[in-house]
């Protein structure tokens, strides 16, 4: 199982990523009982990189596709460096800001080469009554990826469903268990239809939106997930750790 923490642009001091390290750190059996990794804002990577290894692995929550000279950028190779080892790429909040889906495959691309596991986020923003989601979705996943054709690629890609509409949102605006063993049955199918059948069912699928202590539990068992990528409530350390304990179990 994946424990994926995604800070977001939080906490706004180093003292006080250091303390929810520290948090964490206390609940380290937990976590160790999974592959669990931080994604902290840029600034942090080095705070967090020297103090997550006590319960995991360091992710970022983006990558740079271009090589070359680019002010403010930052380069894979320097990502690669602070020991990030899986990467957050194409989330909401940056299609939100224009990035495309040949951007995202780009990313996707570029961290494969790179050696890094890429965390790749789809989901739908509505969800709404005549199943339109179903085909934005496959379209989504398969330009998203497009141009990923070897077995052994694709094998190294995680898909994070983050259905947009249950982001940010209480436990109760996650999306209901049921309906996510379905999302997840169609999610594999799309990843077949593009690799095959036993490639697609190596690809580790996780769920994010709203994930908390309250629903971790019913949303990680028989829905076909395995795991999750978590937002505000990676940044509690006691939430954080009964959605560990959740997928332990
Ligand atoms: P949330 O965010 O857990 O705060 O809903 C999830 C995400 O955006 O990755």
């Amino acid at each position: 199982m994946i424990l994926v923490g995604n800070w977001k642009n939080y906490p706004n001091t180093k003292e006080e990523a250091k303390e929810i390290l520290k948090s964490l750190s206390r609940k380290a059996k937990v976590f160790k009982k999974l592959h669990t990794f931080i994604a902290p804002p840029v600034v942090f990577l080095d705070v967090v990189g020297e103090r997550v290894g006590n319960i995991g692995g360091l992710a970022s929550q983006d990558i740079f596709e271009h090589t070359g000279t680019y002010t403010g950028a930052l380069s894979i190779s320097m990502l690669k460096n602070f020991g990030v080892k899986v990467s957050i790429v194409g989330h909401s909040e940056r299609r939100k800001l224009g990035e495309s889906n040949l951007g995202v495959s780009n990313k996707v691309k570029t961290a494969l080469k790179a050696g890094i596991i890429p965390i790749l986020c789809v989901g739908e923003e509505v969800h709404d009554n005549d199943g339109g989601y179903f085909e934005f979705l496959s379209e989504q996943i398969k330009e998203s990826l497009q141009g990923i054709r070897k077995s052994q690629d694709a094998k190294n890609i995680i898909i994070a469903y983050e259905p947009v509409w249950a982001i940010g949102k209480e436990a109760k605006g996650a999306m209901e268990p049921k309906e996510l063993e379905q999302m997840v049955i169609f999610i594999k199918k799309v990843l077949a239809d593009l690799f095959g059948r036993k490639v697609a069912d190596s690809i580790a699928i996780l769920y994010g939106g709203s994930v908390d202590g309250d629903n971790a539990k019913s949303l990680s068992k028989g829905t076909g997930i395995k795991g999750f990528l978590v937002g505000r409530a990676s940044l509690e350390p006691k939430t954080f750790s009964s959605i560990a304990l959740a997928l332990t179990k």
